[in-house]
């Protein structure tokens, strides 16, 4: 498969390492073009890209940098990109270590649903809630016990069976963790976060959700606006 990677830090660094392992054709971007990512590409064999060409190079583009960022993304990121390509967001909203003030999600909207707005595409929401040196080594082959598990959220049952492929290759259980509307129940602070469940303990975690963001996980109030307000 051809993937596009948008974002070359701790995720997608490593899921370009994974999936060129894996024998997929990873198509890389950062924001700073591609000269910079020549030890990368050294290192995997994968395609050092710009932004744009990363959008346009891949069956599945992941898009996976700071969500301060998304909205310095060229607004016409997708134009013209088919339907077909399946788009996953990585993304987490840290308001007070990172990202400062982001008014859409402060107002109560799902993470990725903005995402999805800022993109002007639909998101499948995956590989948020583990750690990216988990990403890295922790994967294991299918029907191991305790098998780390990862929760997919999204609209199109077709964009997500073809992510919830992908992580089994990456040697992870997917658990289909229902509609985009309802991924704030995998979001920073909640039980799933980061807690490297297997797929039964993912199901638990999900269905124990609470919806209301805690206040480490809300920006203080006067913290500086993200560039889209
Ligand atoms: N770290 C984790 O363990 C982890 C786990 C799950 C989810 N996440 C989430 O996944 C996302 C990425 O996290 P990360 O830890 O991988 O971030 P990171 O290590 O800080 O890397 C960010 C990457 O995004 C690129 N980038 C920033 N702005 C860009 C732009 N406008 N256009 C193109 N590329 C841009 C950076 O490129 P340059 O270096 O060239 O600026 C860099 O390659 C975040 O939302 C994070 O919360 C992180």
């Amino acid at each position: 498969m051809n993937i596009g990677i948008i974002g070359a830090g701790n995720i997608g660094g490593n899921l370009t390492r994974r999936f060129q392992e894996l024998g997929h054709r990873v198509f890389v971007a950062n924001s700073r073009g591609p000269e910079s990512l020549a030890a990368l590409a050294a290192e995997t064999g994968a395609t050092p890209v710009s932004v744009q060409e990363a959008a346009r190079s891949g069956d599945v583009v992941i898009v996976t940098i700071p969500e301060k960022n998304i909205s310095d993304l060229p607004r016409d990121l997708f134009a013209g990109v088919s339907d077909n390509v399946v788009v996953v967001d990585t993304g987490n909203y840290y308001p007070q270590q990172r990202d400062g003030r982001i008014a859409g999600i402060e107002d109560g909207m799902v993470e990725s649903r903005w995402v999805s707005q800022q993109l002007g595409r639909p998101v499948v929401k995956a590989f948020n809630n583990i750690y990216a040196a988990h990403l890295l080594k922790s994967g294991r082959p299918a029907g191991t016990p305790r098998r780390i598990a990862l929760p997919v959220g999204g609209d199109d049952d077709r964009a997500k069976s073809v992510v919830l492929k992908l992580i089994d290759e990456l040697g992870f259980d997917g658990v289909d963790a229902g509609g985009l509307d309802d991924s704030w129940r995998q979001q920073p602070g909640t039980p799933v976060y980061a807690a490297d469940f297997d797929a039964e303990g993912v199901r638990r975690a999900l269905a124990s959700a609470s919806k209301e963001r805690k206040p480490e996980w809300r920006a203080k109030s006067g913290s500086k606006a993200a560039k889209t307000d």
